[in-house]
């Protein structure tokens, strides 16, 4: 059962295959957390408090419950817990305190649907909690939700929030996942960045006080990524205790580590409040986005392929295709300067040379020549694609390659002749000055008449073109987070309209366009994140191309999110692809995720041409390994020079060594530690036969003086 209630103990118990989760009602009130950890042997006593004093409390409970220091499921802002609040209640008196109670629970198959959002899919062994609470003052209801993903080791949590009261409620905060742990001995991991550097790995140990990774920009940014994990101090890959946590959203928001004076640690994951309201009307409800949480005693290791198997099952679309296409993207090779004849070109080459897909990049549109101009602008420019698209991209199919295409449709550019038309269609607040980004301004994409131009233009546009692909960007940060379409007091939902306003355009993309693939983009990865995932197959990992930046960038993102999330492309920095081991090293590098290539193939060498065929070839023998494999990592390339990991599928292995600078000569040893001992591997790159033992022991790898020193092997089970 993954979900039970003992009536004895007041007490709820949720299990996954290898973690538990347990929770008490105490006085009939209030839920207080009892263990998050391993199934196996779980123990825990009924709930004792810490005591304190200067704290307000309960007459009744003084001396066994205390709001600021109890290990809550979920915590009033203003109710006696000083710690850092679930969720903040502005009532018609004009104060914040915000109490909830328990009133009674429900435990049901499957999952509710989350209204406008995207969320976890549920399968046959998917059981929900609902605990309800309420504010008996203010009639605010409040339903925790817990689904249990047993598989994956994974429980989710979000909350309904229906105004049962006489008068209007202001939703001033408003959390997802609320935990306390009775530790905080415990290192935090998080990934901190900026575009063209995102997702550096950073580990640190907790301290007393409030760390906080958090998005304020309505993007879940490169800045921080959403997700972060604690661990244990000494907790290495495949040893040690780590709790993961994730959110479901690709817009702003708060996570939140606090340890509090008794040294219990408060977790939260969610909206934050900086740039989220709601205003709640009489009978109305409002639904979070959904948080996610693991748990591995095994290392982080573990913890990481519980939201590898999560994000593949439960988050990503289907694939649309038998095989993950191989694309020859335009952008680097060409920036804005495209027309018919040079794109038959690329897409002639590519079907040549083994490419699946050509993807069209910016500059098709409106008069973009450059990216000061014609976001909005959603029709192709007539000099550049004098036949019409559709006719454009049958030529392309003719060539015997699929076609894809890049669409930036959240943005606007002063311009064009959408701002002519709609200068208020834009974010932006009242009477001041509009600040831009690369040129750009941000749509006001929580208003509908927005989004429904976008639908009838882009139907318009792409009626009868066979497109299989988009590339969905998205280039700047909201600021001035104002309305046109909003009034004065609701100004401050903005940023979340914004999302649910995406939202339905990736939905609704996703329903015009059911065969086609998504990409996401934001610059690279300003939105790699689980909300995105849902409506999207991969995204672009960076817009930097770097193969040794690429090393660090794909280790952290791997903390999270599996292979298949990661669009990786082959690029020609200062002709490097025209040098054998720069190409090389660059395709290792790209073989970390989905590989793609980004070079002006019709101008490169046949030398060049040929490999780029011979990769594809070879990568497609790799591919079931790297986008559906168990991911171990060796050597993290923040801790060393090196990048060493494997993926398997219990029986072959693809092993990668990279290294991320220049280096000495040395010896370096890497474990296979899932091999089989009494297995033999014959390693199909050099064709040497290796005994199980020896995969146990490690291989041999060697750093080198050039920083282009990379190897794989592909040990194949005999
Ligand atoms: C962003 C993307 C790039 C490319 C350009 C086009 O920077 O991340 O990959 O699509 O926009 O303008």
């Amino acid at each position: 059962m993954p979900i039970s209630f003992n009536n004895e103990r007041n007490m709820f118990v949720l299990q996954t295959d290898n973690t538990e989760y347990a929770f008490q009602i105490l006085y009939g009130k209030f839920p207080v957390n009892l263990y998050y950890g391993a199934r196996e042997n779980a123990e825990y006593k009924d709930y004792e408090e810490r005591i304190v004093s200067f704290a307000p409390f309960h007459k009744e409970h003084h001396l066994s419950y205390l709001p600021d220091t109890a290990m809550l499921e979920y915590s009033g802002y203003d109710s006696g817990d000083y710690r850092t609040s679930s969720l903040k209640l502005r009532n018609v008196n004009g104060d914040c305190a915000t109490f909830l109670y328990y009133k009674g629970y429900r435990i049901f198959d499957g999952r509710e649907e989350l209204p406008g959002l995207p969320s976890a899919d549920a399968d046959a062994d998917t059981k929900t909690l609902e605990i309800t609470m309420e504010d008996d003052l203010t009639g605010a209801e409040v339903k925790l939700y817990y689904t249990v993903f047993p598989r994956e080791d994974v429980i989710s949590r979000y909350v309904k929030i229906t105004n049962n009261g006489e008068n209007k409620l202001v939703i001033e905060k408003c959390m997802s996942l609320t935990l306390d742990l009775p530790r905080c001995d415990l290192d935090m991991i998080s990934l901190y960045g900026r575009h063209y550097g995102e997702r550096n790995y950073q580990r640190v140990p907790l301290h007393h006080g409030l760390q906080s990774i958090f998005s304020r920009r309505g993007a879940s940014s490169h800045q921080y990524n959403p997700f972060f994990a604690l661990c244990d101090h000494d907790a290495r890959e495949e040893e040690g205790r780590a709790y993961g946590f994730n959110f479901v959203f690709s817009g702003s928001f708060a996570d939140e580590v606090e340890v509090c004076q008794v040294g219990r640690t408060r977790i939260q994951v969610g909206l934050g409040e900086e740039n989220f309201q709601w205003h709640l009307g009489v009978g109305e409800s409002f639904v979070s986005p959904e948080a996610v949480m693991t748990y591995s005693d095994s290392g982080i290791g573990k913890m990481s392929r519980n939201f590898h198997d999560f994000v593949r099952r439960r988050i990503l679309p289907p694939e649309p295709f038998e095989k993950r296409p191989v694309v020859l993207n335009t952008w680097e090779a060409c920036y804005f300067k495209i027309d018919e004849a040079e794109m038959l070109r690329f897409a002639e080459t590519a079907a040549k040379y083994g490419c699946d897909m050509l993807v069209m990049d910016d500059g098709w549109f409106g008069e973009r020549h450059s990216d000061w101009t014609s976001l909005g602008d959603w029709y192709e420019n007539k000099q550049k694609f004098p036949k019409g698209l559709k006719s454009f991209i049958d030529s392309v199919k003719e060539r015997g390659i699929k076609f894809g295409i890049w669409v930036e449709p959240e943005m606007i550019n002063a311009a064009s002749e959408l701002y002519n038309a709609h200068p208020d269609w834009c974010i932006h607040c009242k009477d001041r000055v509009r600040m831009e980004s690369r040129q750009q301004l941000v749509l006001d994409m929580g208003n509908p008449e927005v989004v429904e131009y976008l639908k009838d233009i882009f139907s318009k546009t792409f009626e009868g073109c066979s497109i299989d692909y988009f590339k969905w960007d998205m280039n700047r940060n909201i600021s001035q987070a104002g309305s046109a379409a909003l009034p004065p007091e609701r100004q401050g939902e903005v940023y979340y309209r914004y999302m649910l306003g995406t939202y339905e355009l990736f939905r609704w993309f996703r329903e015009k366009f059911p065969n086609a693939m998504i990409e996401n983009c934001a610059g690279g990865g300003g939105r790699y994140d689980l909300g995105m995932m849902k409506y999207s197959t991969m995204i672009w990992t960076s817009d930097n191309t770097l193969p040794w930046d690429r090393v660090r960038i794909q280790y952290s993102s791997m903390l999270a999110y599996p292979a298949a999330t990661m669009s990786c492309h082959v690029a020609n920095h200062g002709g490097s692809c025209e040098d054998p081991r720069q190409l090389r090293y660059g395709w290792h590098v790209a073989m970390g995720g989905a590989l793609g290539y980004e070079i002006h193939l019709p101008n490169l060498s046949d030398t060049v041409k040929e490999t780029v065929k011979n990769q594809i070839e070879t990568y497609r023998q790799y591919e079931p390994l790297i986008l559906r494999g168990d991911y171990y990592s060796i050597l993290n390339p923040f801790e060393t020079n090196y990048s060493a990991y494997y993926y398997t599928d219990g029986r072959d292995f693809l092993l990668s060594f990279l290294q991320f600078d220049e280096d000495t000569e040395n010896e370096i040893i890497l474990p296979v530690s899932t091999a089989d001992a009494n297995a033999t591997y014959l390693d199909t790159v050099s064709g040497k036969l290796y005994s199980g033992a020896e995969l146990l022991a490690g291989v041999s790898a060697f750093s080198d003086t050039s920083r282009f020193t990379s190897q794989i092997w592909h040990f194949v089970r005999q």
